[in-house]
This record gives C-alpha cells, sequence and structure tokens, in this order.
C-alpha cells in the first residue's frame, strides 16, 4: 500500500505549490499599484580636483553622510580639520592611514574651511 499514498502525497504537495503560487500572485497584484517613496540621497561631498576629495570619498563617509562637513564652521582653519580627522581615527575607529591625513585636510580646509576660494 505504499504506492497509493506516495500518489496522495505528491497530488497535495501539486496542490499546495499551487496555492502558495496563486497566494504569490495575489500579494504581487496588490503590491503593484503601491509607490515606495525614498529618502533624499544623503549630502555628498563637494566635488573637487584635489587629491584628498577622493580619499575622503573612501574614508568619511562610510559611517555618517558628508552633511557633517557641511555643518563645521566656515572660517576653521587647518588645525581644526587636522583635529577632526584625528579624533575620528583615534574615538571612533575610523580606518584613516596617517599618510593619507595631511592630504584628506587639505582638501576640508580648501572646501569646508578658512581657506576655501573667496
Ligand atoms: C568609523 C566611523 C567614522 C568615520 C570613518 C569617520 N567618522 Fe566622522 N564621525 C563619526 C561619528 C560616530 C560621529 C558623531 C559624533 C557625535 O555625534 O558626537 C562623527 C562626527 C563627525 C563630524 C561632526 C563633528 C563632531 O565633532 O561630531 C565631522 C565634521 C566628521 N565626523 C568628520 C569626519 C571626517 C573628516 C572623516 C574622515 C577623515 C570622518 N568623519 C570619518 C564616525 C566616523
Amino acid at each position: 500500500m505504499t504506492k497509493p499514498r506516495l500518489t496522495m502525497n505528491l497530488a497535495s504537495i501539486r496542490h499546495r505549490l499551487v496555492v502558495a503560487v496563486l497566494c504569490a500572485s495575489a500579494l504581487v497584484a496588490t503590491a503593484a499599484p503601491k509607490t515606495i517613496a525614498l529618502p533624499p540621497d544623503g549630502v555628498q561631498l563637494k566635488e573637487s580636483a584635489l587629491p584628498g576629495y577622493r580619499l575622503a570619498q573612501s574614508q568619511c563617509v562610510a559611517c555618517h553622510s558628508a552633511e557633517y562637513m557641511l555643518y563645521q564652521p566656515a572660517n576653521a582653519a587647518r588645525p581644526y580639520w587636522d583635529a577632526m580627522a584625528k579624533r575620528m581615527k583615534q574615538v571612533f575607529k575610523a580606518p584613516l592611514n596617517d599618510d593619507d591625513i595631511p592630504v584628506i585636510v587639505d582638501y576640508l580646509v580648501k572646501t569646508y574651511g578658512n581657506e576655501q576660494p573667496k
């Protein structure tokens, strides 16, 4: 009596599959007209030809957006940005290469600090 049981199981599996597919397509059908409004993109770093721009892109916006740079005082001088970068490394464990810090600081002070072109 194993053969009929196997047939029954296959039939019920097939039935469950049909039900599952019908449910799935019903879900897709109800979900289709919905629109999802994504939040606006985070603030990007200001573009620059300075070499620190690319470094900052890879090392300064992994944890937070570039909005943090925008909210720093525009009269912030080089030592301020240097301290900021070092604080990111020491306090928050930002994976910064020491050789890259002055290059990144040069970009930051000329883009967001007191060495911005007037
Ligand atoms: C490992 C994660 C991480 C990386 C990488 C990182 N930061 Fe931050 N940064 C933080 C955190 C966390 C805060 C928030 C501190 C707070 O809210 O007080 C922060 C805050 C800031 C602020 C806001 C001012 C302040 O003192 O809180 C600035 C500006 C900033 N980061 C600049 C940078 C720069 C420049 C780099 C690249 C050199 C960088 N961050 C890379 C984690 C990171």
